[in-house]
């Protein structure tokens, strides 16, 4: 990785957006990249609540003033949005009491622009530069292809929280993943920009897409959570409060997991999605020509994935099946609280 690389994140907070969120302005605040913006879209819970998480964990995790935080957009693109309080909490962020801002009272303003425009905006301010992240529903980045068709060809690269692949089974329907699901229209309209990106300049690199298959295996436990807070004693000021807040929404996060069978347990999907976009080595992929099934009765929401080419289309995908890191999975969770410890 190139220092200092700037990386947007669109995100949903949620729980697992909190990880992804500490991550990022962790690494921003070792030098490491310059995290540019943060766009809060709505997702499993409203835009009030996840704009008003997305400000208090970057205050929380350090982040300076300088990380640009913007409103996405307010639900799905087609059909009305389906929020899912039961996931990350009432106001998502599980158990965790978020402190409260004062308008004025923090550095930190929320901006005066609309995610979608933050997103064009930074694209454009560091063409074949920003390394851009999603792990929430892909409304906010439909609505900015809307804004600016180039926007594939001004990015880096895209990586994408979304799907299931290779028979893994939906969290959503049998066949769908959250983020792809609550929104298709709009996962679908990053697949189709993609694919006519690279129609027009075979340089544009694929997106890349996480799905359940891959980030299922990123498992937070109670002993993590454990050793998260011993960390933390051992640390500075910000390190514990930052800690208590993620260990009290984790809490939430475990009994959801146990509530569907999973045990007692959470699967952080978008902390490794960052960690991975930020480590493109570490990624083993494949290309695929990808799809959104956005009509299907018992489908709708499905990623469906060419590999063989009968649709007769370029890779507008990098499917990232697997990880090339020792230890796998809980390895990056290891780093991922490594640099949360980072003094910066
Ligand atoms: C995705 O859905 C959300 O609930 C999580 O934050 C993650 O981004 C997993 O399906
Ligand atoms: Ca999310």
């Amino acid at each position: 990785m190139s220092a200092r690389r700037p990386v947007l994140l669109d995100c949903d907070p949620g729980i697992d957006d909190a990880l992804a969120i500490a991550y990022l302005a962790a690494e921003h605040r070792a030098g490491r990249i310059a995290l540019q913006g943060v766009v809060a879209t709505a997702g499993n819970v409203g835009i009030d609540d996840t704009v008003r998480n997305a400000l208090a964990w970057l205050d929380l995790a350090g982040a300076g003033a300088e990380v640009s935080v913007a409103a996405g957009a307010a639900g799905a693109t087609v059909v009305p949005h389906a929020f899912t309080p039961e996931t990350h909490g009432p106001r998502g962020a599980g158990y965790a009491a978020l402190p409260e801002r004062e308008e004025g009272t923090t550095a930190r303003a929320l901006d005066a622009r609309s995610g979608a425009r933050l997103w064009v905006d930074l694209a454009r301010a560091h063409p074949g530069e920003l390394v851009a992240v999603v792990t929430g529903p892909s409304s906010t980045l439909a609505a900015a292809l809307d804004l600016e068709p180039a926007l594939p060809r001004l990015l880096r690269r895209l990586v994408v929280m979304g799907g299931t692949y290779r028979g893994h089974p939906g969290n959503t329907t049998p066949v769908s993943e959250w983020n792809v699901d609550v929104d298709p229209e709009a996962a679908d309209a990053v697949c189709l920009a993609w694919e006519a990106a690279r129609e027009a300049d075979p340089a544009v690199a694929p997106a890349w897409w996480c799905g359940l298959n891959l980030t299922e295996r990123a498992v937070w436990t109670p002993e993590r959570s454990e050793r998260l807070l011993a960390q933390a004693a051992s640390a500075d000021g910000r390190l514990v409060s930052l800690a208590r807040h993620l260990v009290d929404a984790l809490r939430f996060y475990f009994e959801f997991h146990d509530s569907v069978g999973e045990g007692y347990l959470a699967q952080v999907h978008d902390p490794l999605v960052a960690w991975l976009a930020l480590h493109s080595e570490a990624a083993v992929t494949e290309p695929v020509h990808l799809r959104v099934e956005c009509a299907g009765e018992h489908t709708r929401g499905m990623t469906v994935e060419d590999r063989r080419g009968h649709r007769g289309r370029a890779a507008n995908a990098h499917l990232v099946v697997d990880l090339s890191v020792p230890g796998g999975p809980d390895a990056v969770l290891d780093e991922v609280m490594a640099a949360l410890a980072d003094p910066g």
